[in-house]
């Protein structure tokens, strides 16, 4: 039997055009109407089409889930701890599957909406499926063993359909790293007016995180954001953006807990 996913090159079959990504490991399909020349865009992973089910059925429910998101982006499976911020309900959705439909998948998948029209090319959510990916990889290939305690989220796949956008991504059911903002300390500059504050880690809560990190707190209650880093960045080799408790998210049990980096995307965004 031919494998289609073997097969590298580009192909054309009428306005639909197929790539394959061997490094990345997903397939690109992009669809153009010959008449408004619109494009609808769609990224599957591999994973995807590997779990028992016929992809064609897990097409379907995954379809009729991101419908029913769009229609209720709020509701029940919301799984956004900021969804009732208004500025941030603008920007983005996030949900889980319905049980039922989780059960029939095999994996659990979360799905996040986004509509462009006010965002920049930069924020699109398929750039954050393609650099999750590339993530993904290099994760396999530079953590090592640490890669049980540290990872990036895994991603599934991504839709562009116009301004709306959405990622399939792994569901992690566990929550956000907590952090604090703690003074910035200014080295012999006294500035005035209230000082400024910076996030950082509470050690105490987190010492498997930072032992796997090599990071040593020399006695401090508090480790920031801006220290863990390049720390991290060198482990990966690659440049990271916008490290925060609220990207980071915590799977498993306290013994056996395992962070897990989300929603990364190219280049710096400060
Ligand atoms: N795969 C997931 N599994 C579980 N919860 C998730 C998942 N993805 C996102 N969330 C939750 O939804 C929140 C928002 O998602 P995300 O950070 O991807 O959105 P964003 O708009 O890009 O974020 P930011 O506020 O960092 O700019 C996360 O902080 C997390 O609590
Ligand atoms: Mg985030």
């Amino acid at each position: 039997m031919i494998n289609r996913l073997d097969r590298p090159e580009i192909r054309q079959i009428g306005h639909l055009t197929i790539k394959r990504d061997d490094r990345l490991k997903y397939t690109h399909y992009a669809k153009r109407d010959p008449l408004t020349a619109d494009c609808v865009e769609v990224y599957i992973a591999d994973e995807l089409r590997k779990g028992g089910m016929a992809f064609r059925k897990v097409k379907h429910l995954l379809n009729s889930e991101i419908n029913r998101v769009k229609d209720d982006p709020f509701g029940e499976t919301s799984i956004d701890p900021d969804r009732g911020d208004k500025r941030i309900r603008r920007s983005r959705a996030v949900n889980r599957l319905q049980i039922g439909i989780e059960e029939q998948v095999g994996l659990p998948i979360a799905i996040k909406s986004a509509d462009r029209s006010d965002l920049d090319i930069d924020s699109s959510l398929v750039d954050q499926f393609l650099v999750m990916r590339e993530l993904q990889i290099l994760s396999g290939e530079r953590l090592g063993p640490l890669g049980k305690v540290i990872g990036f989220l895994p991603v599934y796949g991504a839709i562009r359909e116009g301004k709306d956008e959405y990622l399939i991504m792994q569901y992690i059911r566990g929550g956000r790293m907590e952090d604090q903002e703690v003074p910035y300390r200014s080295f012999g500059w006294s500035g005035s007016g209230d000082p400024s504050t910076e996030l950082a880690i509470v050690v105490a809560k987190y010492q498997d995180f930072l032992a796997v990190l090599g990071i040593n707190p020399l006695g401090e209650e508090h480790v920031r954001w801006r220290s863990i880093t390049p720390v991290l960045e060198t482990l990966i080799g690659r440049p990271l953006n916008d490290l925060a408790g609220r990207n980071v998210l915590i799977q498993g049990e306290d013994h056996q807990r395992k962070f897990v980096i989300i929603d990364q995307i190219r280049g710096n965004i400060d």
